[in-house]
Parts: structure tokens; sequence; C-alpha cells
């Protein structure tokens, strides 16, 4: 099994290219079988998830090709069924786009139900509630979602929690649907927003993305388009914090500096320097980190999936630091993994109260899930000694190339598939 060995204690300095947001990219991939026109997509990570995802259409007859590492070509136009059943797609949570897309175009869709990180209970009853308000029959039966509809007609739709996946599963249904739909408290997040230009881009009547009230107007058919990709928000802040964590200095490049703005805000209340520039972040950090305190929320606020890497940040500040999760309720496991190290953590509901330390030591950990194992391979780079990051398929789903970029960075960081890989690089690094 592969896994990542780390000689910690390097600061990272230097720049790092952010590559195209997965959450994005999972989206606009399964929306692109909308459309019986070719679609052109550029700016696209290449990691597990969005490859899974690629498979999942390419097993209903969607065809593909990658014109380049991070472009790809889509043509739907010879679909051959509408049941997903793909033996992978229920690893990835975004599974469940592939239900919104093929209701919206062809009325029908079969698709097994979402996995992806186990991080809480995921339930999906907003995405079914929006699909029935706009006329679809929507039923669960042997691990598939089973979603029918005759016709779908626009329909005023007001979320009861603010979903990410919810807002842009409604938003598929309903753009080819008739008449007007309004979805109300949608969700704000910077891949909501892109997902809604995709669309757009390809002849959908979308207003108001980027708002709580999102209004569709619906349309005929979607045609052919070229897209690309917006710069991955929480790939960009892992670096971030990565950089305050090690007291390094990194120009995270090619970035959307808005859309950091809640993480820039806490780098600085911790100490540290943060520069913008119209696309790019420079983070510096010359002094230890200080407390302070984080509540994750929706966007703009402090993402959820920036929560472990911040934690692991606060576990090395001077003071104590509180850490509220308020989007999912089971993310903390990994904080068993970070006491190992040495961190002075305690968990109390949806708060780590969080007693910053001098710093961590190197153990044998493993990855939890996908942000979790970034965050604890920061703590890793960070650690005395050498530290072992196992499960690092998970880190996989969403980082392309994370250990690389990080030795970029000036990181003792590689992936070993043997004990004597393992060993040749600890008397390397001895
Ligand atoms: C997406 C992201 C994930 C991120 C999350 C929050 C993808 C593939 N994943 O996940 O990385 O952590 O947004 O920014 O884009 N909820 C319900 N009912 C529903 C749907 C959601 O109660 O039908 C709840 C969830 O349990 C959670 C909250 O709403 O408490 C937010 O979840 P949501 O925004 O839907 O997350 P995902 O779209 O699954």
């Amino acid at each position: 099994m592969e896994k990542y060995v780390i000689k910690g204690g390097t600061p990272l300095v230097g720049e790092v290219e952010i590559g195209g947001a997965k959450n994005a990219a999972l989206a606009i991939l399964a929306a692109a079988t909308m459309s019986s026109e070719t679609v052109y997509i550029d700016n696209m990570p290449d990691e597990a998830d969005t490859n899974v995802m690629l498979q999942a259409m390419s097993s209903i007859g969607v065809l593909i090709e990658r014109t380049g590492r991070h472009s790809v070509k889509i043509n739907a136009s010879q679909i051959t069924n509408h049941t997903i059943e793909n033996d992978y797609i229920k690893k990835i949570r975004a599974s469940y786009y592939l239900i919104g897309a093929l209701l919206g175009k062809y009325k029908t869709a079969q698709v097994v139900l979402p996995g992806g990180c186990n991080i809480g209970l995921r339930p999906i009853d907003q995405h079914i509630k929006g699909f029935t308000a706009l006329g679809a029959n929507v039923s669960i039966e042997h691990g598939m979602i089973d979603a029918k509809a005759d016709k779908l007609v626009g329909n005023h739709i007001y979320l009861d929690v603010v979903s990410v996946g919810a807002t842009i599963n409604i938003m598929m249904a309903a753009v080819m649907a008739e008449g007007k739909t309004i979805i109300e408290n949608a969700a704000k997040e910077p891949h909501v927003v892109d997902f809604a230009n995709f669309l757009n881009s390809m002849g959908a009547n979308i207003k108001g993305a980027g708002t709580d009230v999102i209004r569709i107007r619906g349309v005929e058919r979607l045609h052919g388009t070229e897209y690309t990709i917006i710069p991955d928000q929480i790939e960009a802040g892992t670096f971030m914090v990565a950089a305050a964590a090690t007291m390094g200095d990194v120009t995270v490049k090619n970035v959307i500096p808005k859309h950091l703005e809640s993480i820039s805000a806490k780098l600085v209340e911790m100490g540290c320097q943060v520069q913008e520039s119209d696309d790019a972040v420079r983070v510096v950090a010359t002094k230890r980190l200080q407390k302070t305190n984080v509540k994750t929320l929706p966007y703009p606020g402090f993402p959820t999936d920036m929560q472990p890497q911040i934690t692991v940040a606060l576990g090395l500040a001077s003071g104590v630091s509180l850490v509220t999760e308020s989007i999912f309720e089971n993310r903390f496991k990994y904080v068993d993994e970070l006491t190992r190290m040495g961190a002075n953590i305690k968990v109390e509901g949806s708060t780590a109260i969080i007693d910053g330390i001098d710093k961590y030591t190197g153990a044998d950990i493993s990855a939890p899930d996908l942000r979790a194992g970034a965050a604890l391979v920061i703590a890793g780079l960070t650690a005395e000694g050498f530290t072992t990051v196992e499960d690092i398929r998970y880190i996989e789903r969403g980082y392309e190339e994370f250990d690389a970029k990080l030795r970029e960075l000036g990181a003792q960081i590689t992936k070993v598939d043997s004990d004597r890989e393992l060993q040749k690089f600890k008397l390397r690094y001895a």
C-alpha cells in the first residue's frame, strides 16, 4: 500500500500553482451530458474523483477524449442508457450530480446512492425535495436512486439547509424544465457560481448564482461550449495553511483571492502576513502562530473543507483556540491521529478546544478522509522526525500531485510502496 513518508521541520518556501476546482469540475462534468453537442472543458484537475466521474459517464455511452492532462472533450449525443451502476461511483459523493443531469435532460435517471468522505450523516433529502417539486417521482430501492418524470415544470423551492449539492442538483433539473424555478436559501460557494456560469455558457438562463436566491428560466436545449474551471479554493487554502504551520513563505498562484478571504483573515489573526495580488496570495509566517477562534459556515464563511487544516495549524499556536464545526457533525475524527503526534486537543460536541503545543512529533498515522488527510500531512511537515501517512488514496481523491507540489516548496516528503523504499528515505534524511 502506498503511503507518504515525511521528514518534518523544513519551512515551505516558494511558489505553487493551484489547479482547477474539484467540486466545480464534478458538477460541470456531469452537466456536460446535458448537451448533445461537444463540450470542451479546460483546467480540469486530474484527480481520482474527477476520473471516476468520467469513467461513470463513459459507462453510459458518453464519448470522452482527454485532449491534455487538464482538458477533456465530451460528447453525450450517443448516450445508451440512464443507469449508473459503475462500482467506483459509489465512493464519490458527487455521483448524485448524475441524477440531476440525466433527470434534467432525459427525464429519467437511476444512480447508485452516493458515498464520499465519512464526515457525518450526509442526507440528500433536499435534493429529492427539489426534484419532487419539479414534478419527478423519486424512490430509493436496492441502493439505487430512481428519478423519473413525464415532464419537469418550474417551481418555487425553499431549501431547509444551505446545501451546495442540492443547489447544484436542482439547477440541473430545472434548467430544461418548463417555466421558471426559484431556489431560495441557495448555497453561494464559488463553485455554485462557476457551475451556473458553465450552464449559461451552454445557453441556460440562470440569474442570481452567488446570492441566496437563484432564478432559472427553462430552455429547450443546451448547446456545446468551451469552458475553463475556476481555481480550487480548498487546494489553495491548504497550501496557505501549510505555509503558516511550517513558518514558511509561499505564494499560491492561479487563485481568485476573493474566494480565499475567510482563510486569509484567520491567518492574519494568527499573526501571518498575507499579501494579495490579482491572481496570487502570498503567506509569510515569521513568528509563532497565535490562537484564534474559527467557526465553519457556508460561503462566505470559513469552509468546513478547511477545518482540519486550520485546526492542525492552531495546534501549534500559542494559547487556547476554539474550532467549531457547524456543517458536518463528525468531522473531528482525525484529532485522535493528531493526538498521537502530541497535540493537546479536546473535542466537546461540535467544538475542538485546542491548547497549542510547541511542536508535533512524527508518528505513523492514517488519513481518515480527504481534507483531514491533507491536514495530517501538514502536521507531518512541521513535526520533529519522521511521519508516515497511510490511506493516501483519500488525499489523492482531491489533490493532484500533492507530494510533488510540496517537494517543489522544499518539503521532504515522498510516496513509498514498500518497507525498503521507506528505509531508503529515512536513511537519506536521517
Ligand atoms: C459539498 C462538497 C464538500 C463540502 C460541502 C460543504 C462536493 C462534491 N462536496 O458537499 O466538499 O464539504 O459541500 O461545503 O461539492 N444536507 C442535508 N440535506 C441534503 C443535503 C445536505 O441535510 O439534502 C446537510 C448536510 O448534512 C450538511 C449541510 O447540509 O450538514 C451541507 O451539505 P452540502 O452543502 O450539501 O454538502 P455536499 O454538497 O455534500
